[in-house]
């Protein structure tokens, strides 16, 4: 299990105890608080819940502690099926969706903190503004140069379609991304797991017609050659994908095309 810790957390001091559920099968959670506009440090809170009285996954507990203990707790949430993405975070030391990780897997106290490497905007809430404009700049979209068939859609066959299996399913939670130490020292420039992924995507699909030019905007000591080949980002990924793999097959093109 690739677990995380960096600076910001080792630094954090303790907070508030918050009053503890009552209860048979009481579970203690240390939360990451963190308000800019307060100009205070950042701290770790303290919670005690009942599971007996919660859901089974973490998000579960996270939503508990806000309705019944602290409503300034702020996480983002939003599908609690593991297809958005919203609720990426740190717990017990892994990046992972809150939503799909549970709560009987931790063995003690859950430490939870954000996405390590990212601008923390509240508590568990960080800053996906520098992400998003690298997911932008691979033009995430179908690129042609031939007009469509008239009055058709581009079709795939179904050959062609399997070689996006492990790619379209990404969420862009960033889990992959924020654990690769490439991409903690080096996120400026180097593109990151999560976006090469999304990249190849595009390079894989059949239909696109700018692989030569997708190519050439990745060939870049940074964007694409700051990969080591660590393997952080397919041990996390929630998805069970493999961005290192993805990036691996880029590599491959961008060497084929210069034999
Ligand atoms: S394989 Fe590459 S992208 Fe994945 S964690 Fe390692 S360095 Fe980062
Ligand atoms: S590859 Fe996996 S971990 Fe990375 S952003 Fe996509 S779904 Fe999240
Ligand atoms: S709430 Fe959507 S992935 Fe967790």
């Amino acid at each position: 299990m690739a677990e995380f810790s960096l600076p910001r957390n080792s630094v954090v001091k303790k907070g508030k105890v918050h009053a503890p559920d009552t209860g048979g099968r009481l579970k203690s959670f240390k939360i990451y608080r963190y308000d800019p506009d307060s100009g205070a440090n950042p701290r770790y809170d303290s919670y005690t819940i009942d599971l007996d009285k919660c859901g089974p996954m973490v998000l579960d507990a996270l939503i508990k502690i806000k309705n019944e203990q602290d409503s300034t707790l702020t996480f983002r949430r939003s599908c609690r099926e593991g297809i958005c993405g919203s609720c990426s975070m740190n717990i017990a030391g892994r990046n992972g969706l809150a939503c799909t990780t549970a709560i009987e897997e931790m063995k003690s106290e859950v430490r939870i903190t954000p996405l390590p490497a990212m601008d923390v905007v509240k508590d568990l809430v960080t800053d996906f503004t520098h992400f998003y404009a690298q997911y932008a700049s691979i033009q995430p979209w179908l690129k042609t140069a031939t007009p469509p068939p008239s009055g058709k859609e581009r079709l795939q066959n179904p050959e062609d379609r399997t070689k996006l299996d492990g790619l379209y399913e990404c969420i862009l939670c960033a889990c992959c991304s924020t654990a690769c130490p490439s991409y903690w020292w080096n996120s400026d420039r180097f593109l990151g797991p999560a976006i090469l992924l999304q990249a190849y995507r595009w390079l894989a699909d059949s239909r696109d017609e700018m692989t030569g030019e997708r190519l050439d905007q990745l060939e870049d000591p940074f964007r694409l050659y700051r990969c080591h080949t660590i393997m952080n980002c397919a041990n996390v990924c929630p998805k069970g994908l493999n961005p290192a793999k993805a990036i691996a097959e880029t590599k491959k093109l961008i060497v084929e095309r210069a034999a």
